[in-house]
């Protein structure tokens, strides 16, 4: 995409400077791939620099230099997109809950952009209703409609190209001018009116009715059969670009007009707010006239209207920084709570849970809700039997906000037994928390049958073969109590081959299962180890920071000390808060968790790295920016290398890879220089990550 846009943008003196750098760079890349062996960045980027480099010798035949890159031989070309993974990955969004979560958000991004107060105060947003339905990508090649996708987990997703056809709201082809290839997003839903049609008629059929809008239209995107689909009225609004071949509109505003010319469906209610104050005057009108509406929305989101600034400010996590989702308050209901129950977590947490008669909140049937803690039931004095207020916002699991009194019939207060109700030990409540843990450790087999079913879950080990079930059934025969045992199971081989339920094959199926995970990557272990506020995404965070499993350990050990410079180092990754760094000195202060480590050593083969390998074009490389630099932030620099899969250091070492000089750099020119690291300036760094030329900062 950048590589042609570049090229089109470019006036003639840019264009020379672009040359310019262009030679030194792939030199630069090319010294490393042939020579030293060790590529600084992945193919896909090289292909993209060498294309550069191509188009604008093309468009400026004059300007082309006697060192041109055009006469070296290139590196091979990618591969081409495999066919369900979306070419820009599909976003969620954060959310906020009021105007002063949201004046954080504009916050947020004028210090991630340098902006000024004033400046920030002019940021102007487009406003859309958030529809409670399902993301898809429609791909158009050469105006043509050929595939669609679910959003999946974000990366890849389903194809659901044939049931997409069947909707009116997708055109087969787009007018021209279009763009060789895009990728256009959006949501698709059923309206209230259809859905309570089609519930009616799955009842007369005898069927089971669906619970809201939402799952009616999930259900009916996944038809095997499109002819089901096709009698389902789903219908589409169209409000996000991904992939795009040609340099799209300037501001979101103009993209939404450019899709409705090519006749697709843009919500009309859809408006560009120029500040905070506008934006809140918008929720206002939309919540007064929600239930007017003929689809179920759930908040408003808000995105930065100017393109380029979205651009530079990318994403952190899972999310952008230029758009959040500013969500209604909750929706409330009563009923009776008939029970409590006591859930043991994977870390012997003991949470309280409520059993209700199910009800609808807000178009979603709920029979459970979570009662937080015993200080929570206390302090709301929930009674088992009460009538009591039950809330969802969102995707968040219902919640009991409090008792309907005065009670129909007097009740005796809850006592909450401070007794695992699964293992019989007793509980403990360290001072200053609020959660009661079950002491059972792993004599539990609640906490350890749920600590190894985390263990080989999918982002996790993702072990086939080895569910609940089977974890339950091993454990009882004391095959199973750590996840080192796991790696041990296969000296059972031939007694699982004689259970009920199991045959020689399937044995030996989980047996090779097994084996082929003693080679793990690094993120997965650490997500595995079930680490309190660890999740896929922080696992990546870390392991991309930390490369190798013993620095990793190295690091976090040294970590508990407040203060070490570990501990910062540690604090200063992007996404790693204060709570998150203080459970992971935690889970290594425990000599059980490094017991637990040692022993997942010996019986692994090899903790490697090559999930980011694949992932970014500067995957395991390590950055280092020196010297002020014109065209962004600090923050901004790092988090665009991060993206790329870079790691980030303040000092040059040995095992720096590159150097970005910006204005006045100090001594580390010298260092780099004597080490032998590659060096580039700004314009270099802004080439390589695939960043617009030079737009400087302070203008
Ligand atoms: S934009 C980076 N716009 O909300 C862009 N999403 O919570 C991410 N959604 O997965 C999506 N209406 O399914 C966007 N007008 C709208 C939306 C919208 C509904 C959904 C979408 C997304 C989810 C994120």
């Amino acid at each position: 995409m950048l590589a042609e846009q570049t090229a089109e943008e470019t006036d003639e003196a840019q264009a020379a400077r672009t040359l310019e750098q262009l030679a030194r760079l792939l030199r630069q890349l090319d010294a490393a791939y042939h020579q030293a062996d060790a590529p600084l960045v992945d193919d896909a980027t090289y292909d993209r620099l060498r294309t550069l480099n191509t188009l604008l010798e093309k468009r400026f035949p004059g300007l082309r230099r006697a060192d041109s890159p055009a006469q070296d031989i290139g590196a091979p070309a990618s591969g081409p997109f495999r066919r369900h993974r979306h070419m820009v990955p599909m976003l969620s969004l954060d959310n906020v809950f009021g105007r002063e979560e949201f004046d954080a958000f504009i916050n947020r991004i004028a210090r991630f952009l340098g902006l000024t107060e004033a400046q920030a105060h002019e940021l102007a947003f487009v406003a859309e209703p958030k529809i409670d339905g399902l993301s898809i990508s429609l791909t158009y090649e050469h105006g043509r409609f050929i595939r669609g996708t679910t959003r999946g987990d974000g990366t890849e997703g389903e194809d659901v190209t044939a049931n997409l056809r069947t909707m009116d709201d997708i055109p087969d082809h787009l007018p021209a001018p279009y763009p060789d290839v895009i990728e256009i997003r959006g949501e698709v839903f059923l309206s209230k009116q259809a859905f309570l049609e089609l519930n009616a008629a799955q009842e007369r059929a005898g069927e089971k009715p669906f619970a809201n809008p939402r799952n009616a239209a999930a259900g009916s995107l996944r038809q095997l059969d499109p002819a089901i689909t096709a009698k389902r009225p789903l219908s589409l609004f169209a409000y996000a670009a991904g992939f795009c071949s040609a340099p799209l509109a300037a501001t979101h505003h103009d993209y939404l007009k450019q899709l409705e010319a090519w006749g697709l469906r843009v919500n009309p209610l859809s408006l560009r707010v120029g500040n905070a104050a506008e934006a809140e005057a918008f929720m206002a009108r939309l919540a007064r006239g929600r239930s007017a509406l003929d689809y179920d929305i759930d908040g408003v989101v808000y995105k930065l209207d100017d393109r380029a600034l979205q651009e530079r400010l990318g994403f952190a996590g899972r999310a952008p920084r230029w758009a959040v989702a500013w969500k209604f308050p909750a929706e409330q209901a009563i009923t009776r709570l008939e029970k409590i129950e006591i859930q043991v977590g994977r870390t012997g947490a003991l949470t309280p849970v409520a059993l209700l008669q199910a009800v609808n909140v807000g178009g979603v049937i709920v029979t459970r809700a979570s009662l937080h803690n015993e200080d929570e039931i206390t302090r709301k004095d929930i009674r088992e039997g009460d009538l009591v207020h039950v809330q969802r916002a969102g995707d968040v699991i219902p919640q009991v906000t409090g008792v309907v009194l005065p009670r129909d019939v007097e009740r005796s207060p809850y006592v909450f037994e401070h007794v695992c109700p699964i293992c019989g030990a007793h509980a403990e409540r360290p001072e200053g928390e609020v959660v009661w843990r079950c002491s059972g450790g792993l004599t539990c087999p609640a906490q350890v049958v749920e600590r190894l079913t985390h263990f080989v879950s999918r982002d996790a080990f993702d072990i086939d073969g080895l569910g609940e079930r089977t974890i339950v059934e091993f454990h009882e025969l004391g095959w199973l109590r750590t996840p080192a045992d796991i790696f041990r199971l296969h000296v059972h081989e031939a007694e699982i081959a004689g259970r009920d339920g199991w045959g020689k094959l399937s044995a030996h199926n989980l047996v090779t299962a097994i084996e082929a995970r003693r080679t793990i990557e690094l993120s997965r272990l650490i997500y595995a180890l079930g680490i309190r506020r660890i999740g896929i995404n922080n696992a990546r965070l870390l392991a991309r920071h930390y490369g190798s499993l013993a620095n990793w350990r190295q690091q976090m050990e040294k970590a508990a000390i407040i203060g070490s410079d570990e501990r910062l180092e540690l604090g200063s990754i992007t996404g790693i808060g204060t709570a998150i760094a203080d459970e992971l000195v935690a889970f290594f202060a425990e000599e059980h968790n490094r017991a637990t480590l040692d022993d997942l050593d010996s019986v692994l083969a090899r903790v490697t790295d090559e999930e980011m390998v694949a992932e970014g074009a500067l995957s395991g490389k390590t950055i280092v920016f020196t010297g002020t630099l014109v065209t962004m932030t600090r923050p901004e620099a790092r988090a665009v290398a991060e993206r790329l899969g870079a790691r980030v250091s303040d000092s040059v070492s040995k095992k720096t890879d590159i150097v970005v000089l910006g204005e006045k750099a100090g001594s580390k020119v010298r260092k780099a220089a004597e080490l032998g690291v590659t060096t580039m300036d700004e314009a270099g760094w802004r080439l390589l990550a695939g960043m617009p030329p030079i737009t400087p900062r302070h203008e």
